[in-house]
């Protein structure tokens, strides 16, 4: 059987046989064992109920096998034999162009080279889903091969419901990722329903087909950087950044750092993360010991060296060591995976990486102990820095949560004027949305756009830079001046993205753009297909952007009315987008904060040349920048203000509901 037939027959109809586990590939951890036996029997009826009677006595002493190794039933048998990758749109079977795209991106979340655990269907982020099991798998790819531009099919937590009668105009794909009632939205309710195969958590653009591998990331990171620098008036040249991490998302920051011009050092307790960032060349350097570390970063700063380190240890040492030296520190992050510490998130000092590991495992009181004694340690060096001027910011890893779990002197001083304050902040120091992103980046509607050639060429990705960067250079003559350094800042990421040699998985790019940004690239690739320049481009963007994601403690924790604990945007914006032209749309539970903390969605769309793609287009990218943009102005965002008058200016259809500003003197004297 042909790749083609193998897509289209879905679960064959005889068995294949079973797989043997492969212990080079990189495997999810075992899951909790959640289940009481009544709900591990409910477990296996559910897995079942994809196979014909006939299989059932085979199959179950497996699954039940796979749900008692591995706490989840992956279904490994069913797993496919040909290689998993994105393929060129025309190898796949169809008869819909959109649905074969959506094919193409569904692989390239699968490849081995992009997935984080590729045998259990995780993309990255440890449990960002894709598919539940391997007959989701294999049954949606049937479906996608079958669909014609009149249906609909309707994914429920990686489980295809079917292909349901719509339109040409519709989605072709509607997914939902662990939409919960609200009060079964914990932890271990994910653990629970997910063992028992009825949700799942779809990360952000795991679960949405969205995922281009670390080039997002190392994007992210640079803008977050530049701007960051920019916040304290600095040029990068010169500057130090000190950080800690090399792990997953953590290792693009000595990457970005390079790319932005300044001395980075990164601290990393696990040797084998440093050796894989310094093997692929993202790090520069690596240095054990401290004194010599302190030398050259002297050195490095003084010659104005674009130079990235790997510090082989614990962040913690160096925060102290760089205090006691007195090496002046511009801006310094934290980057170690706070969001879970005490299961090897994050590595206390004093304690070797072997210590630490055996102490979670055979004594996790003591951990948390040490974790949390490391974490007062290393507020108090930071503090010290701060005094001295340094600039600090949390980076969406919970660094300032469990820092003032563990009691560390890390929280803002108390009101003490008892009067209201208009940006109550928490902590001592901001998020990096907070200050950083939110302020300059989405309030003005720049966020991480992105797009795939469908054709998988390479020469026509660089078509598409080329034509992304001409258009971002012709906008920029007459941008008002609030958002040229953001046009700027693009231009120049998107005028070296062939040369830092980005691509991994599919050929895809991302940049920073606002709405009329995104239109005006789209629509020149539009016209570029049209006239025969490149193939098929497939548009998308990062869930953690502008409209896409209600967070309150990152993409909204710039919002200050109340509001960034609801979730009407993120709802809206994937309604909205559905209804004027995605030919996918998302909407998850859960997303880099975790399952309960935050609500984003995405979407994807195929150009393929046609005035329908530009109507498309135009329609739904605009929708998908202002809605946020409007919520933002709403939330009394200066920004965010400026760029909805200015979108309204430019359209009259649009009118969105602005703000009066109080007078703080009225208010603070009630
Ligand atoms: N980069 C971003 O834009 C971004 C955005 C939001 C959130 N985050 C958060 O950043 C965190 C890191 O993500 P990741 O994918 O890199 O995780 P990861 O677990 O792959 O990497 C973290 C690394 O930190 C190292 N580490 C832990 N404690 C240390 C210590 N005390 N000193 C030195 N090194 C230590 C670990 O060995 C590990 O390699 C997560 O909490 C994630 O949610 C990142």
């Amino acid at each position: 059987m042909n790749f083609k037939e193998q897509i289209k027959q879905g679960i064959p109809a005889e068995l294949p046989s079973p797989k043997t586990y492969d212990p080079n590939i990189n495997h999810a951890p075992k899951r909790k064992d959640i289940l009481s036996p009544e709900e591990k029997k409910l477990a296996l009826r559910n897995a079942l109920r994809y196979f014909e009677s006939k299989h059932h006595a085979t199959l179950l002493p497996e699954f039940q096998n796979e749900l008692e190794t591995y706490g989840r039933i992956y279904m490994y048998r069913l797993r496919p034999e040909y290689k998993m990758y994105a393929r060129p749109v025309s190898e796949y079977p169809g008869k819909c162009e959109q649905a074969k795209a959506i094919q193409l991106m569904v692989q390239n979340n699968l490849d081995y080279a992009v997935a984080q655990h590729p045998h259990e269907l995780i993309t990255y982020g440890g449990n960002g889903a894709v598919f539940q099991n391997w007959a989701q798998y294999l049954l949606t790819m049937k479906y996608l091969s079958e669909m014609t531009e009149d249906q609909t099919l309707v994914m429920y937590s990686g489980h295809p419901q079917g292909l349901f009668p719509s339109h040409k105009d519709a989605p072709r794909v509607v997914v939902t990722n662990g939409m919960m009632i609200p009060n079964y939205s914990k932890q271990d309710d994910w653990e629970k329903f997910n063992a028992l195969g009825v949700t799942q958590y779809g990360q952000m653009t795991a679960g949405s087909y969205m995922y281009i591998g670390p080039q997002g990331i190392v994007h992210g990171t640079t803008i977050t950087l530049l701007n960051g620098f920019r916040k304290i008036n600095k040029d990068t040249h010169g500057c130090l950044f000190v950080t800690s991490g090399l792990g997953g998302m953590s290792g693009a920051q000595p990457k970005a750092g390079n790319i932005a011009g300044c001395v980075t050092v990164c601290a990393e307790v696990n040797k084998k993360a440093t050796q894989t960032r310094h093997s692929q060349g993202w790090v520069d350097e690596v240095i054990s010991d401290l004194d010599k570390l302190t030398s050259r970063v002297k050195e490095a700063v003084a010659n104005k060296e674009t130079v990235s380190i790997a510090y082989d240890g614990n962040v913690v040492e160096v925060w102290e060591k760089f205090d006691e030296e007195n090496v002046y520190i511009d801006l310094g992050s934290d980057q170690t995976s706070l969001h879970n510490p005490w299961a090897g998130g994050y590595y206390p000092v004093g304690l070797s990486y072997e210590e630490a590991n055996e102490m979670m495992a055979n004594n996790p009181k003591a951990f948390k102990t040490e974790v949390q004694k490391s974490l007062r340690r290393q507020s108090e060096a930071i503090n010290k820095h701060t005094a001295k001027g340094t600039y600090f910011f949390d980076y969406g890893n919970a660094f300032l949560l469990e820092a003032s779990r563990a009691g560390a002197d890390v929280m803002a001083e108390p009101n003490l004027s008892g009067r209201a304050q208009s940006r109550p902040s928490q902590f001592k120091y901001p998020s990096y949305v907070q200050d950083i992103m939110g302020p300059m980046c989405f309030d003005y509607g720049f966020g991480p756009f992105r797009w795939v050639c469908a054709s998988g060429k390479p020469e026509d990705l660089a078509i598409t830079d080329q034509i992304a960067c001409e258009v971002l250079e012709e906008m920029k003559k007459t941008s008002p001046s609030e958002i040229q350094q953001q046009m700027s800042d693009n231009i120049q990421w998107i005028k070296g993205a062939q040369e830092n040699k980005l691509v991994v998985g599919s050929q895809a790019r991302i940049l920073y753009a606002d709405a009329e940004g995104r239109i005006n690239i789209a629509s020149a690739f539009n016209k570029a297909i049209e006239e025969g320049k490149i193939g098929m481009v497939i548009l998308g963007r990062d869930h953690h952007d502008v409209s896409g994601t209600d967070s309150p403690y990152r993409e909204t924790s710039n919002i200050y009315d109340g509001s960034q604990f609801t979730a009407d945007m993120a709802i809206q914006n994937v309604i909205g987008d559905s209804f004027r032209g995605a030919t996918w749309v998302s909407i998850h539970n859960g997303g880099g904060v975790g399952w309960g903390e935050v609500i984003n969605g995405g979407f994807g769309m195929v150009l393929d040349g046609s005035k329908d793609a530009q109507r498309r287009l135009e329609s739904m990218l605009y929708w998908d920048v202002n809605n946020g943009i409007s919520r933002r102005s709403w939330a009394r965002n200066n920004e965010a203000v400026f760029a909805i008058k200015r979108a309204m200016k430019k359209n009259p259809m649009l009118q969105v509901t602005l703000p009066n500003f109080v007078d703080d003197e009225l208010i603070n004297n009630i």
